[in-house]
């Protein structure tokens, strides 16, 4: 029998998630001053549970309070906000679809704004804007601490009603910064060897088996690549990709890219491959590769958006779950409207917003141009989720200077509201 978008998926662990369309995780910015979930995630989850994804995947959660991906990340470090947490867990799975936490730590990806001494394998800094202050070498005491969070978010994650959890593997954040040679430059047992940049990775996702059991499922996102040279190489995801399949992960979710090289969104590097620039879901081919070594499901996300795509995807075994983010912010119906086969093509704001050429990237000159589009760009999302968590609906035609401007001021005031 072939399979379909809507066929069911049986995870290692024993779940089954209901479809093959999955939310990929998006930072919602919706956390109150303490950094707890509120109202406005319930308001923003009900709508994505009733939209008809089998598995839906928070935004990053942190796992530690000083060291955020931005103002407005929720926290979860103790069992002091448990109640606003069972809430979110009602709201999102109300159409019994999975919701699983993405945990994560930004290491160096952390704004100046929230922290002037961000942590990292080494002092690498990230030179973009001046955003990113240089980042201290983690002591081994720090590592062990990292690790032992990621376990604690986990099991408070599970005790509050997640019904998995994915780990950040992916997009320059601390555990891609251990695995990319161009942030790590480490010379004991946590740096050199894929082997030693990988530990930090593996002993993070033994900790959180071990903390929320055998029958939960752990997921973990990684990017192919990191698409800079010198960086985490395709040859070296697949490597990964079949350790983690060994330490029994139950979905692995393939990506791209950091800050510097924004390919999870498409931005093309000098180093992509030719077939990859022309393919809708850019990431396809890379899975291909790392299917062959990973025994573990699958689920690419980035770019897809035509119905018979996603349909040849699956039937044909490249992927087993697609993943989809930034048409969900435009219509959370997407997933019920692809599922009944009542439209061909997701809206693809992202054609229309840009403004001038280029992404922000690791170049020696950044342009004002540059910054306004790409801050632009992902702001224009990030008003579309607070519409949605208003009970509003989206604003698509909202364009990529005033999503500049309303994400820059609403970045300040959520930063403001957390220097007590
Ligand atoms: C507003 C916004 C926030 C995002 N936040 C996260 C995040 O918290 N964690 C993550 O792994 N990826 C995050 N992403 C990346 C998406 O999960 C996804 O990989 C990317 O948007 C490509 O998929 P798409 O083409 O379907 O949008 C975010 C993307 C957007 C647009």
């Amino acid at each position: 029998m072939s399979i379909t978008l809507g066929t069911p998926l049986a995870l290692p662990c024993g779940v089954i998630i209901p479809n093959r369309l999955g939310k990929s995780a998006m930072t919602e910015g919706l956390a109150d001053a303490d950094d707890a979930p509120t109202p406005a995630h319930q308001t923003l989850y009900q709508q994505w549970s009733d939209g008809g994804c089998g598995l839906l995947i928070t935004g990053n959660v942190m796992v530690d309070k000083r060291y955020l991906e931005r103002a407005g990340n929720v926290v979860l470090e103790n069992d002091s906000s448990m109640n606003a947490l069972i809430n979110w867990v009602r709201a999102g799975t109300r159409q019994d679809n999975q919701l699983w936490m993405q945990i994560s730590h930004p290491g160096r990806q952390c704004p100046r704004l929230v922290n002037k001494e961000p942590l990292s394998p080494s002092t690498e800094q990230l030179k973009l804007a001046g955003n990113f202050a240089c980042p201290q070498a983690m002591t081994e005491a720090q590592i062990l601490d990292a690790i032992q969070r990621f376990a604690t978010s986990a099991r408070l994650a599970k005790q509050a009603g997640f019904t998995g959890v994915q780990v950040h593997c992916a997009h320059g954040y601390l555990i891609s910064q251990f695995l990319s040679p161009i942030t790590n430059k480490r010379t004991d047992r946590w740096g050199g060897s894929l082997e030693n940049r990988a530990r930090f990775a593996l002993e993070i996702i033994s900790a959180v088996r071990t903390a929320v059991g055998p029958e939960f499922p752990v997921a973990v996102k990684l990017n192919s690549a990191d698409f800079q040279k010198g960086g985490f190489s395709l040859d070296e995801c697949v490597q990964v990709a079949g350790w983690l399949s060994d330490l029994g992960i139950d979905l692995l979710e393939i990506s791209g890219g950091t800050y510097e090289q924004l390919s999870l969104f498409g931005a093309e590097p000098d180093d992509m491959r030719e077939s990859t620039r022309k393919r809708e879901a850019y990431f396809i081919e890379y899975a291909t590769a790392i299917r062959e070594v990973a025994k573990v499901p699958v689920m690419v996300t980035g770019g897809f958006r035509s119905r018979d795509v996603m349909e040849n995807a699956v039937a044909n075994g490249e992927v087993d779950l697609v993943g989809l983010a930034r048409p969900l912010c435009v219509d959370p119906e997407l997933p019920n409207k692809l599922l009944n086969a009542e439209i061909d093509h997701l809206p693809c704001q992202e054609d229309m917003l840009v403004l001038g050429s280029g992404w922000l990237g690791n170049k020696s000159t950044i342009t004002l141009v540059q910054v306004i589009n790409t801050v632009g760009q992902i702001g224009f999302y990030y008003w579309q989720i607070i519409r949605l968590s208003r009970g509003l609906p989206p604003q698509p035609k909202i364009g990529v200077l005033s999503s500049f401007l309303r994400h820059t001021f609403n970045d300040l005031k959520l930063n403001l509201r957390r220097v007590k």
